[in-house]
């Protein structure tokens, strides 16, 4: 068997999801990774039921997730949207959280 070219592992990695429901139902979800070794996270996983848009449902996620962040004694956070999304890239400027745009949307906790 040839030799790995790339070192690689699979591993668990701490993560949180907070949920937001109507009625019980789930209407949104987002996601936070924990990468503890260099104080980051990730935020993935945004999402909110195309029925319960533009209420302000992903902002109160978002505080909910950074409140998580800085809980867990993360430095920086940062979302990958693609360039097409202009409906995520909009709530991300919209909303005035303060990531700033490098490769990805970072925000300094
Ligand atoms: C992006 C998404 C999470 C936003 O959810 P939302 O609950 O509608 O967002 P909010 O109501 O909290 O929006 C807050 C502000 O962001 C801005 N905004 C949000 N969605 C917008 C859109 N489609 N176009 C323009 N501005 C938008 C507005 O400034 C809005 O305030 P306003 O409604 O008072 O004008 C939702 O559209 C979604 O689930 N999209 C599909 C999944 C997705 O793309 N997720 C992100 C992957 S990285």
């Amino acid at each position: 068997m040839s030799e790995e070219k790339y070192p690689f592992s699979i591993e668990p990695l701490g993560t949180t999801t907070l949920c937001i429901r109507h009625n019980r139902e789930p209407i949104g979800f987002v996601s936070l990774l924990h990468y503890k070794e260099t104080n980051q996270g990730e935020i993935v996983g945004l999402y909110i039921d195309p029925s319960f848009r533009r209420k302000g449902f992903a902002k109160r996620l978002i505080y909910g997730i950074l409140d998580a962040a800085r809980k867990e004694g993360l430095e920086e956070v940062k979302m990958t949207i693609a360039q097409d999304n202009e409906g995520a890239n909009s709530f991300i400027e919209g909303t005035k959280f303060g990531f700033q745009k490098y490769n990805n949307w970072v925000l300094r906790l």
